[in-house]
């Protein structure tokens, strides 16, 4: 029986893709890459737990080469980036080949740069296998790498040809992996949609087709007004990860996964939106309480130093020169820049965390 497909048309800067997240999709791949593969040859970059999907995929396909990274964090580096395009070099491609990434936001995000950067740039295919990179970091066409001095540092902007959601691939994910991939759905809803967010409820993993593609509709309409960043609109995607990002810091990364993170500084967002935008607090209740739903973390593990955290808030690049741009939600649904929100706002805010 033919499974339906959901279809999110997407633009991004000049360019227009389709996101297509449903059942089966990976079985029905030669298909659905037809329109961006061509004839190109492909190469296929996954990670050492998606490498039995990209080998299946890789057959699909009729023998595509598969490259696979160690997985983890550690992978996002500019050395892994020059090994891969080796690996590349040295398979044959050129710039008539093409990328495909089969993997989370990491596999996703370096994927992304080498097809970026690769004779100055090949098509890319997103194959996310987690949640976190359906509903989130394969749409957008932020593609980049980790420095030494902090994450995500180095990076190019180049938008995916397609993207493949495939629902069957989450069936091999761990709990808390899926878990935390919430944290980015429900952070669409605050900051865009209250009808999505009333209806938002624990899931099983059948029931997940329709929420990925509104979650992908949301930032896709986002990142479609504000490609780069300038205008404010894509910065409300940060919703949550002013203070989530510092708490990962501050913890050590690992210690606390990128989604449990946004989950306890969209807490803090919302205490300060309290004080700054007008938020009423059963509303933020309805938030931590979601969170909670989702078994997502609402109060800080023992052992993470909230000095830590600020210090980490103040060493982000949005604090650099003094002025403070911090995303507020003045009610459900909605979500904005505010300029009024204070360094001792922040400290109150973690401070009851
Ligand atoms: N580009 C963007 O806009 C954007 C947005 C948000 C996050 N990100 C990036 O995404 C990354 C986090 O993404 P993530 O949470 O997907 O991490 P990840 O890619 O490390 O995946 C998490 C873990 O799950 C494993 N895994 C992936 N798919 C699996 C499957 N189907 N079955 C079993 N195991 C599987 C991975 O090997 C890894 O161990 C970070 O590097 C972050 O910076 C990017
Ligand atoms: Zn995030």
């Amino acid at each position: 029986m033919a499974t339906s497909i959901h279809r999110i048309e997407i633009t991004g800067g000049t360019h227009r893709y389709d996101a297509l997240v449903g059942r089966g999709l990976l079985n029905r791949a030669p298909e659905l890459l037809r329109p961006v593969v061509d004839e190109r040859r492909v190469a296929l970059i996954c990670d050492t737990n998606t490498q039995r999907l990209a080998g299946r995929l890789a057959q699909r396909l009729g023998g595509a080469e598969v490259f696979a990274i160690p997985a983890g964090e550690e992978s996002k580096s500019l050395e892994q980036v020059s090994v891969l395009c080796d690996q590349l070099i040295a398979a044959g491609c050129d710039r008539s080949a093409c990328v495909i990434g089969v993997g989370g936001g990491v596999v996703g995000d370096l994927s992304g740069f080498v097809a970026a950067i690769f004779e100055r740039g090949i098509p890319h295919v997103q194959v996310p296998t987690t949640l976190l990179a359906m509903a989130d970091s394969s749409i957008g066409g932020k593609t980049g790498v980790n420095a030494r001095a902090g994450k995500n540092l180095i990076g190019a902007i180049h938008q995916p040809s397609l993207v493949l959601a495939d629902l069957d691939t989450l069936d091999s994910l761990p709990e808390r992996e899926l878990r935390q991939g919430f944290a980015e759905i429900i952070k669409h809803a605050v900051i865009r949609d209250a009808a999505m967010f009333d209806s938002l409820q624990p899931f099983d993993r059948g029931d997940l087709a329709s929420l990925v593609a509104r979650s992908i509709e949301i930032k896709a309409a986002i990142v479609a007004a504000d490609e780069r960043e300038l205008t404010g609109e894509r910065a409300l995607l940060n919703f949550g990860h002013t203070v989530g990002h510092a708490i990962e810091r501050a913890a050590g990364y690992g210690q606390l996964l990128h989604g449990e993170a946004i989950s306890l500084g969209m807490v803090a967002a919302c205490a300060i939106s309290m004080k700054r935008a007008g938020l009423a607090p059963a509303q933020r209740d309805r938030v931590v309480a979601m969170l909670q739903q989702f078994g997502l973390p609402t109060s800080l593990p023992p052992g993470v130093s909230r000095e830590a955290i600020l210090d980490a808030v103040q060493f982000d690049k949005k604090f650099r020169g003094g002025a403070v741009r911090f995303v507020v939600t003045p009610r459900l649904g909605e979500a904005c820049l505010s300029t009024d929100v204070t360094i001792d706002d922040i400290r109150e805010a973690v401070g009851n965390l």
